[in-house]
């Protein structure tokens, strides 16, 4: 190295040690929204699709493995129907949520049989855990189907640490009825919910999950009925339940629209696209799949979304943007790079 390269080198790492700040004025700490986000080791992060538990000071990101090559299945020709190969579910962990340190796979597909719901040519998208505390076991859903995507089933795993393995248990149709894209909320009661998009796509459904968190409970309501809503993220602030969605439009993104309600189980009201600004008729070419409560920082969320690319979907992005609630109005603007402290704004 010479010695002008050297002494750049040394500057930078002073700069940032010193002030906390990345040559060119970017904080290292930073959010960057529809950048390749690199984990602690240097390599793209891989977790589509994913949730976000926290639990004892740990947040861990779960989400969809996506490696290989695009290709077009052969009982789908159009471009909506790219896939790749399964590669079953991640999990990061972290304590600022920029900084993530891959945990490895905390639920690997299975390779050698053709018959089983993980098999790589199958689909397992947009898993999500939470932790059973009379159980005391992390419960994973997950939205399993054939190539398809004709099975339309929710597959269940369980582990007793948040890394994993996680062991699988099977999938079901929940409450005898279709179940694609889906995610899980636990109340502060200790209840939890799967809800998922049913009826081929047409209409959400929110069923209540028996005290385990392994199967419906037998109680589910349908709402947005014949809207073809999907991508649900929900939670919970200030007494009212929030459900944000996308529209049905394969990887392309569309509006998103959220909803409100007093219960979980209650009437559900329809409040319109949260987006503003430019590209929020396409949710900033995203499409919703988590809201992510900050801890420490009460009514902080984010907003996940995954950036897909179908025509490479392992290069699909994350966005994550910051959440405003006022009242029970909600509001998402675009950000090309924010932290944490664009809550106390
Ligand atoms: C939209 C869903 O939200 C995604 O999870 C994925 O299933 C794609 N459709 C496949 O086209």
């Amino acid at each position: 190295m010479n010695r002008a390269i050297w002494l750049s080198a040394v500057s930078s790492l002073l700069l940032i040690t010193c002030t906390g700040k990345a040559p060119g004025g970017g904080s290292p700490g930073a959010f960057r929204p529809g950048e390749i986000w690199p984990d602690t080791e240097g390599n793209p992060i891989n977790a589509h699709g994913g949730g976000v538990l926290y639990q004892d000071g740990v947040y861990y990101w779960y989400g969809e493995i996506k490696s290989g090559e695009t290709r077009l299945p052969v009982k789908n020709k159009t471009w909506t129907g790219t896939r790749v190969q399964a590669g079953g579910v991640s999990c990061y962990s972290s304590t600022d949520l920029v900084r993530w340190n891959n945990e490895g796979v905390a639920l690997p597909p299975v390779a050698d049989d053709p018959g089983h719901d993980l098999y790589p040519g199958n689909v397992i998208e947009r898993p999500k855990v939470v932790y059973n505390e009379s159980t005391r076991q992390y419960v994973m859903w997950m939205h399993i189907d054939s190539e398809d995507y004709s099975a339309a089933r929710a597959g269940v795993a369980v582990s007793d640490n948040p890394v994993g393995l996680f062991v699988y248990r099977g999938s079901i149709r929940p409450d005898g009825s279709m179940s694609r894209d889906m995610t899980l909320f636990k109340d502060d009661d200790g209840r939890a919910y799967l809800v998922y998009a049913s009826e081929n796509n047409a209409t959400l459904h929110i069923s209540l999950l028996s005290p385990d968190y392994l199967s419906p409970g037998g109680t589910f309501i349908r709402v947005f009925e014949k809207r073809s809503r999907e991508a649900p993220a929900v939670f919970k602030y200030g007494g009212r339940y929030f459900i944000v969605s996308s529209g049905c439009t394969g990887w392309d993104p569309n509006e998103a629209e959220y909803a409100v309600a007093d219960s979980m189980l209650g009437t559900w009201t329809v409040r319109g696209n949260p987006c503003q600004g430019p590209d929020r008729d396409k949710t900033y070419f995203s499409q919703s799949t988590f809201v992510l409560a900050v801890a420490d920082i009460p009514g902080a969320f984010i907003f996940m979304a995954d950036r897909w690319d179908k025509q490479n979907l392992p290069d699909s992005r994350y966005v994550w943007l910051p959440l405003r609630i006022q009242g029970d109005t909600l509001s998402i603007a675009w950000r090309d790079s924010w932290d944490l402290t664009a809550f106390k704004e």
